[in-house]
């Protein structure tokens, strides 16, 4: 966050257009392509493997509508019957019962079915997303908020779930409908049927024009809604900040903002939905008027039966039905199929997930390769800008190699990399002597055990979060992970001891208790390589010492890669490599490089020498801390 003087905050309250538009960008996707027809066949299977439910409903359906479609003729049997049959009208009552009977009786089955076959199938596609984002390099989850993809998962299956349930399939029947009525009508009287229609094509030109704002409306509104998700989760996940630098105000205009934007897309996709119905219902009203008129003028030649007159009027009824039914269960599919576009968008994303490189053999594991080797190294997490370049390193079996370096040197991006967590532009990166790209991700992983410079905790207890990854924590490992950094004692003291609860995020550990609990998560592991990124924050000296501890228990007898900061852990690795500015500037022993006098020399001398210093002179005492960077910085500048 950078501070703002008083005279540039009066107008920082109007974000500035540039960086609205990249937040917009950063937010809100590239307008998406819409292919109706593209995603029901791409949602097909997901509903596959309840194929036979749902033909059954549909097929129940159809039966539905054929027997709706029943009813005025039946009336019109009974009324044309009066005066000639006694016994029209009762026959006719009687029919039309059975007929509303059965048509209840069939609805029932058919929309159950249907339910089931929906909710199912998006209880799969809520998998296959949640699967799919494990499987994505982290390069994505830098580009992706997290709340857009929240948003994916719930919203936008629900709107594809929606059409299941809200019988927007029924738009087959009432297609159908539509049809058998034009026909029955036409065959009554063709004549007034004709006057009927005289409004069709205005009503289809209308229907279409208003069926595109509707859907333009409804990817609005999923934009928003994405947006408003990202928003919340990071103002909420940000709430120490929020709150400490009074942003409250801010955040609550920003959010005002996104609100309002939400709620005119949501409005306006009402008011169209509002206006087609109400269009639909005045046509209707007309077509209904100008058919009892034209009958009217029949009426002289009594060319028109009573019945005829009824069923007709009953028909055109029914005839607008469907269309306004068409157009709300349109919109339902509309909603559906912007959700199912942005759902199928996300499982698109497949090119950073590069697979085994095709004239890649898969390098048998070598014994007597060396565990980590980078050779000629080039990578950026943005194209252009270089974290790394041209970065040749290796960590033979059981050794112990330590990398140091300013702050932004590179010296995580290393480790990012060993773990293939995002892709290299050139080089190689070999573990046990095979290229991490032809490794099968799990299986490269399964070989470390990784000790973040931010700790993440999962919500859980102290035990499960040391035995991350095992459904039921085995307490005697858990115990002896902690037993070997020393940290037992410190966590059983705890109410509750192991089995205390760790709420979201650990956020009721201290950043040194969870450096511990990483600790002893990568030691339950027992990995063949551990990877340790040593946090460079301040810990009471209590602590520090317990951490000093925990990183000699971790690391004894074990190949290790360590990013150091701590003058005890660099003295204690079998190698050092200095990193700066994405570069291996030096490498060697701690006692080479101090001969060699170079940048590891000036750092030393500047930084780790009054730890040194304090170290001998008072353990209660630590060295004032200045920030590393400043010092390498001007380490190198000397050269
Ligand atoms: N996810 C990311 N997206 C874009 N740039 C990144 C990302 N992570 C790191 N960088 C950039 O890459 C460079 C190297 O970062 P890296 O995290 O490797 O530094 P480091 O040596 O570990 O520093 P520190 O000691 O502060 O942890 C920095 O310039 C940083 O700004
Ligand atoms: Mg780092």
């Amino acid at each position: 966050m950078t501070t703002q003087a008083p005279a540039v905050q009066k107008q920082a309250k109007a974000p500035p257009k540039r960086a609205e538009q990249a937040l917009a960008r950063f937010h809100e996707e590239g307008a998406l392509q819409a292919y109706d027809a593209k995603n029901l066949v791409r949602l097909w299977p997901f509903v596959r493997p309840y194929k036979a439910q749902f033909i059954a409903s549909l097929a129940l359906l159809l039966a539905a509508s054929s027997l709706a479609l029943l009813r005025p003729l039946i009336m019109k049997a009974g009324l044309d019957g009066i005066g000639k049959d006694p016994h029209a009208i009762t026959r006719a009552g009687l029919l039309l019962t059975l007929v509303i009977v059965g048509e209840q009786a069939i609805a029932f089955p058919q929309m159950y079915l249907m339910q089931k076959v929906g909710a199912t199938a998006m209880a799969t596609l809520r998998r296959t997303v949640f699967e799919f984002l494990h499987t994505r390099s982290l390069s994505f989850f830098d580009r992706t908020p997290v709340g857009r993809l929240v948003t994916r998962v719930t919203n936008d299956v629900d709107a594809i779930g929606e059409m299941f349930a809200s019988g927007a399939f029924n738009a087959i029947g009432d297609l159908l409908r539509l049809v058998v009525i034009v026909a029955v009508m036409m065959s009554m009287d063709w004549q007034m049927s004709l006057i009927a229609f005289a409004a069709l094509p205005v009503v289809m030109i209308g229907v279409n024009y208003t069926r595109k704002r509707i859907r333009e409306a409804f990817s609005e509104v999923r934009l928003k809604t994405a947006r408003m998700n990202a928003y919340l989760n990071e103002q909420v996940s940000g709430m120490s900040v929020v709150q400490a630098y009074a942003r409250e105000e801010e955040g609550a205009r920003e959010f005002d903002a996104i609100n309002e934007a939400y709620r005119q897309a949501n409005n306006r996709s009402i008011v169209w939905d509002a206006t087609m119905d109400a269009a639909i219902e005045l046509i209707s009203s007309l077509c209904i008027a100008s058919a009892l008129w034209a009958a009217g003028i029949h009426a002289h030649s009594e060319r028109v039966s009573f019945g005829t007159l009824f069923a007709f009027v009953a028909y055109i009824d029914m005839f607008f039905l469907p269309i306004r039914d068409l157009s709300a269960r349109y919109t339902l599919v509309q909603s559906a199929m912007t959700g199912a576009e942005r759902v199928f968008d996300l499982l698109d994303n497949k090119e950073e997930d590069a697979p085994v490189k095709p004239d890649q053999k898969p390098e048998t594991v070598s014994p007597d390769a060396p565990a980590v080797e980078l050779q000629d190294v080039t990578f950026g997490y943005k194209p252009n800008v270089l974290a790394l370049k041209d970065v040749s390193l290796h960590v033979a079996r059981g050794e112990r190699v330590a990398l140091v370096g300013a702050t932004g040197a590179g010296k995580s991006t290393v480790l990012s990399l060993v773990l293939r967590l995002y892709e290299i532009s050139s080089g190689s990166v070999k573990v046990f002597g095979r290229d991490v790209r032809a490794w099968d991700r799990d299986e490269l992983r399964t070989n470390f055990a990784v000790v973040p410079q931010d700790v993440f905790l999962f919500p859980g207890t102290v035990a499960t979060n040391i035995a991350a990854g095992d459904k039921e924590p085995d307490m005697a490992r858990v115990r002896r992970a902690l037993e070997r950094i020393d940290a037992l004692d410190l966590f059983e003291r705890r109410e509750d001891g192991l089995l205390a609860p760790v709420r979201e995020r650990g956020s009721n550990f201290s950043a040194g208790e969870r450096q511990l609990i990483a600790f002893a998560r990568a030691l339950y592991k027992d990995p063949d390589i551990l990877v340790l990124d040593e946090a460079t924050a301040n810990v009471d000296s209590d602590t520090e010492a317990r951490l000093q501890r925990a990183v000699e228990g971790a690391l004894k007898g074990r190949t290790a890669l360590v990013i150091a900061h701590r003058l005890s852990t660099i003295r204690a690795a079998d190698r050092i490599i200095v990193f700066h500015k994405g570069k291996v500037v030096e490498h060697g022993t701690h006692a080479e490089l101090l001969v060699a006098n170079g940048v590891y020399a000036r750092l030393h001398a500047l930084q780790f020498a009054r730890e040194h210093i304090a170290e001998i002179g008072s353990h209660s005492s630590k060295a004032p801390a200045v920030t590393e960077s400043v010092q390498v910085e001007a380490a190198a500048g000397e050269e």
